[in-house]
């Protein structure tokens, strides 16, 4: 970053807690949601293999967080899927949604609980409906780490996942998640994408619950 500002510690004054009117392009994720028209396409040993599945989302507004001057409004979430009609997990996922109004910057953070996080990251206007964010390994930033098994059997290379807002409140995603599979001279694309509706509504940040008891 050649753009850092000289004083590194004052934070900004007079924050807005309520996280909610300050998301950005994220303000339309806030809340749980629920999709059944998965599909993944994942590594077996046979080759790619097409799979069904349905999924559900919580992503809640955190309280607003300062690193320094730099302000990040955020949702935290997690990602929860099964096949159709099962219990067993089949995949689950944790992290934060990110937007610093002052710059546009959109960050996605993700922690799969196969030994594997990564850090998206993209721009977008304020009001934007759709918007993508790439993680790559081997970068300093928004990059990729796994433990030792998937780093050398299944190197996630890079990551790209693309948002699309409908106008009709339900929203989607189309990831692409590049695999290196040993002795595979090819990259594995994983792919996943779903369609949301929304279930229930967000809970407020704790300093935005607490400013609306006092009221
Ligand atoms: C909705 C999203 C996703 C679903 C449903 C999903 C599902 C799966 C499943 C079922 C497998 C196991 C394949 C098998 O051995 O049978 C797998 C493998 C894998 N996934 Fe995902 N995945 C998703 C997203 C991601 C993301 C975002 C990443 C990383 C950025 C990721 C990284 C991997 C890796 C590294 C493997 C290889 C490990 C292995 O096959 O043993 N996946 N995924």
């Amino acid at each position: 970053m050649s753009d850092l500002p000289a004083d590194l510690y004052t934070e900004p004054r007079d924050i807005d807690v309520n996280t909610l009117a300050n998301l950005g392009p994220l303000a339309p994720m806030a809340g749980v949601w629920e999709g059944t028209r998965g599909l993944d396409v994942k590594p077996k040993a046979e080759g790619p293999k097409k799979q069904a599945y349905v999924e559900r989302i919580e992503l809640q507004p955190i309280d607003p967080q300062t690193n320094g001057p730099q302000l990040l409004y955020g949702l935290r979430y997690h990602v929860h899927v099964t096949k159709p009609d099962q219990v067993k997990t089949y995949h689950d996922q944790v992290g934060y949604w990110l937007w610093e109004p002052a710059t546009g910057a959109l960050i996605h953070t993700l922690t799969i609980p196969r030994g594997e996080i990564a850090m998206a990251g993209g721009t977008a206007t304020p009001d934007a409906t759709s918007f993508e964010l790439v993680a790559t390994q081997g970068l300093d930033t928004f990059g990729i780490c796994s433990a030792p098994f998937l780093n050398e059997a299944f190197k996630t290379t890079s990551f790209r996942i693309q948002v699309t807002i409908h106008p009709d409140g339900r929203w989607g995603y189309e990831e692409d998640t590049v695999l290196q599979i040993r002795g595979q001279a090819e990259p594995f694309h994983h792919t996943d994408r779903n369609l949301l509706h929304k279930v229930g509504e967000p809970t407020p940040n704790p300093l935005w619950a607490a400013a609306l008891a006092k009221a």
